[in-house]
């Protein structure tokens, strides 16, 4: 009797051992913090700065759960050492995989060898690194800034292109030392260095945020009487610009030509109302083609280096045709 007592205890004790070892599990949990099925995701986001930004986390966050993947979400609030902090922490917690959106370009090497070293796979969305060993990552996804840049400078040219006269530029720069900024600076600059009537005379950042760029605007309409022409690096710089514009009482659109990129709802709204000229878009929707790359990178397939994002540019008139069917 008592022989029979141990013999059910020892069973008990077996069956226990091999559920905490994970015995049963499948090979997607391999390596990955929760020990469940679902493969982890540490996701680091720039932050909240812009309605592109919103509808990117969104996209990220819905994709993931369609995906049937774990998010571990965190906002770095526009600082690289947040972002730092929080990929230590994922590395910490032994995610399956790093997503990030880098605030600034440079800077990133030491953390992304600590990932190497762990062998936790890192997949850069929407904004690159400048780092020269592309074996820190496994895969770039996002726009073409130097091309979005392009298309701004281009629309100009084409605009004035009967223009004798010097056409005075005001730039709002996205965040200082971002891709998105410095790419967008040099393809605009690179088409309007063509024709040397084109004069940028006054470049600031306004850091992508709608606060900044009315009060950047502000300060350049104090100091230039005679601006023709507004390129912002985001919509939401733009419409903090229309409405210092507005506060010097000029007409935004017709007074100050305002050429802006991302095409996110307020500002297609306000490009139909006339108040901006010209949207180069810049496409927030990475959440779905980014869980896609993430999977096959944890995966071990073979992924493209670089995945670049279609994107469209809106006039006037487009943007009241499609307004109605934006989804963000
Ligand atoms: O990196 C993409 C840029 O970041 C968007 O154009 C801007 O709105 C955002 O803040």
């Amino acid at each position: 009797m008592p022989r029979r007592i141990s013999a059910i205890a020892l069973a008990g004790v077996i069956a226990m051992t091999l559920s905490a070892c994970g015995g049963g599990s499948t090979g997607a949990d391999a390596g990955g913090s929760g020990g469940g099925d679902k493969l982890v995701m540490g996701f680091s986001q720039v932050g909240a700065e812009s309605g592109w930004r919103t509808a990117n986390t969104k996209s990220v966050q819905d994709s993931a759960k369609t995906a049937g993947i774990e998010l571990k979400f965190s906002d770095a609030q526009q600082k690289q050492e947040n972002q730092i902090k929080a990929i230590r922490s994922f590395i910490q917690q032994k995610v399956d995989v790093i997503a990030f959106s880098p605030v600034v370009e440079s800077g990133w090497d030491t953390v992304l060898k600590e990932a190497q070293n762990a062998k936790i796979p890192v997949v850069l969305t929407d904004r690159a690194v400048d780092s020269k060993d592309t074996s820190l990552y496994k895969t770039f996804l996002g726009s073409d800034f130097i091309e979005e840049g392009k298309k701004a400078g281009q629309w100009l040219v084409d605009q004035y292109k009967d223009e004798t006269g010097d056409v005075n530029i005001v730039e709002l720069q996205g965040t200082t030392g971002s891709a998105p900024a410095n790419d967008r600076k040099a393809g605009f600059g690179e088409v309007i260095a063509a024709d040397p009537k084109f004069k940028i005379i006054a470049s600031q950042t306004g850091d992508f945020t709608r606060a900044k760029g009315k009060e950047v605007m502000e300060a350049f309409l104090k100091s230039n009487s005679d601006i023709d022409v507004l390129f912002a690096h985001n919509d939401d710089m733009g419409l903090g610009a229309i409405e210092a514009i507005e506060g010097a009482g000029k007409v935004p659109g017709k007074d100050i030509k305002i050429i802006t990129i991302d095409a996110v709802k307020d500002g297609m709204q306000a490009l139909a109302d006339g108040k901006i000229n010209y949207i180069v878009e810049c496409s927030p929707l990475l959440g779905p083609q980014l869980m896609d790359l993430a999977k096959k990178v944890v995966a071990g397939e073979a992924v493209p280096q670089r995945v670049v994002t279609e994107e469209t540019t809106f006039t006037q008139e487009k943007a009241k045709e499609v307004l109605s069917s934006r989804q963000y």
